[in-house]
């Protein structure tokens, strides 16, 4: 099958096993990471689509926002961790069916999501997270880089 052209398409097998794969793996490592020492983590997803499909299941986004739900509801201790969620679709359409259904989950406060819409992951993600996510966490990296310090030039250009 080609790609799709509508807003939204019947789902594939293939699609659906790696719906699967990617809400087991979210289901274990949301908490893990939440409930470290960051004080913020985001979570991107490049190529997010609208979030559900012909038939009413739901797309990619919608799994991760569902997955971290779920764990703070088992780990409230989750909600001192800011959970940064980047949602790019290059399709305007698609982009605008997915803040619909993300405008229809209650989110807790410690959630922040945002759409990008009718930009490629490349921009999208170069303008935005340079300023969210980088900013969210620079107190992190600050103290990350000094205590790195020893680490070598290699490792302290990474950060
Ligand atoms: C396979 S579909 C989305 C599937 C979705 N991630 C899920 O699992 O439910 C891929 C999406 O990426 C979008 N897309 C393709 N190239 C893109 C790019 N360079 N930047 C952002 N979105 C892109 C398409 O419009 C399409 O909606």
């Amino acid at each position: 099958m080609g790609a799709p052209k509508t807003t939204v398409w019947a789902i594939e097998p293939h699609t659906q096993a790696k719906h699967e794969i990617l809400d087991r793996y979210l289901q274990a490592w949301t908490a893990i990471l939440s409930l470290g020492r960051f004080p913020a983590i985001a979570y991107v997803d490049g190529f997010a689509g609208p979030g559900v499909y012909e038939k009413g299941q739901i797309g990619s986004p919608i799994i991760a926002l569902n997955a971290a739900l779920e764990q703070q509801r088992q780990h409230p201790a989750m909600a001192n961790t800011k959970l940064i969620f980047l949602f790019i679709e290059q399709k305007t359409d698609r982009a605008e069916r997915l803040q619909e259904n993300v405008d229809e989950l209650q989110l807790p406060s410690n959630f922040r999501v945002k759409v990008v819409g009718g930009t490629s992951f490349e921009q999208g993600f170069a303008s935005t997270c340079s300023t969210s996510t980088a900013a969210a966490n620079s107190r992190y990296l600050r103290r990350l880089r000094s205590s790195i310090r020893l680490a070598g030039p290699a490792c302290r250009s990474a950060l």
